[in-house]
């Protein structure tokens, strides 16, 4: 099995997905944002790389089943219904809905992946989930990190080292590129104590600042989640029998 990690979505070009396996990394927070609303029953999220285009997606659909989601510098939008803290995302208010959802990367990384043959999303709180099933397709695939503001994020990195270091448990035959290999070594030296590493982060700094230390501790939590998102139809949603 070959894995390969791509640091940042930055210098990638759309095309080059087609047709892979891709696994999107943000840990900090779009992809615990993502995996809390469909486990708290959302009935799908659709990642766009553009505010305007969520607002015109929302737009055209039926009211009141549609809400906007997401963030710039970490703030909610001005009109949207909701931020990307994953904690706002309760089951009483995403149950049934569908999210429009736009954020500074975790979006840009999803959307510039949508040629993909398989596409889901990973953090910390699903990593044994998308592990196994990444071991159950037991094809080559590629961990895409949002990272952030066109550079590397560590904490992507470590999440990426530490799902590779779940599949070896199960698999001696793999096969990594050298940023694979960086992203293991990163994991086995600094990812022990998960909550320590987020909060020493770029990122989390950010975040203190603006009122989201929670978040933090929430995106800390490991294997809290089953679920594994399927991009499906330009929407993230869960695989028919987990709904
Ligand atoms: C992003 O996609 O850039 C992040 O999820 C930002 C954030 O923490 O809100």
């Amino acid at each position: 099995m070959n894995i390969n990690v791509i640091i940042s979505p930055c210098g990638v070009e759309e095309l080059y997905f087609t047709n892979k396996s891709i696994v999107v990394i943000d840990v900090l927070r779009a992809s615990n944002t993502i995996i809390n609303a469909l486990q708290n029953g959302a009935k799908e999220i659709i990642p766009v790389a553009a505010v305007e285009f969520a607002v015109k997606v929302s737009g055209g659909m039926f009211g009141g089943q549609t809400l906007l989601g997401g963030e710039r510098n970490t703030k909610k939008i001005e009109g949207f219904a909701l931020g990307n803290s994953p904690l706002e995302y309760s089951k009483e208010i995403v149950e049934g809905k569908t999210i429009v959802f736009y954020t500074t990367n975790g979006t840009q990384a999803i959307t510039k992946a949508k040629f993909s043959e398989f596409l889901t999303i990973c953090s910390f709180a699903n990593l044994t989930a998308v592990a196994n099933e990444l071991i159950k397709k037991g094809n080559d695939f590629e961990i895409l990190c949002a990272g952030r503001n066109n550079t590397l994020s560590l904490e992507d990195l470590i999440c990426a080292g530490s799902l590779i270091n779940e599949i070896s448990k199960s698999k001696d035959d793999l096969n990594l590129t050298d940023s694979a290999k960086a992203s293991v070594i990163l994991n086995n030296s600094m990812g022990k104590d998960i909550h320590k590493m987020l909060a020493e982060t770029d990122h989390a700094e950010l975040l203190i600042e603006n009122g989201f230390e929670d978040d933090i501790t929430f995106c800390s939590k490991l294997n809290s989640s089953d679920i594994v998102p399927l991009f499906i139809d330009n929407a993230l949603k869960l695989p028919k029998e987990e709904n």
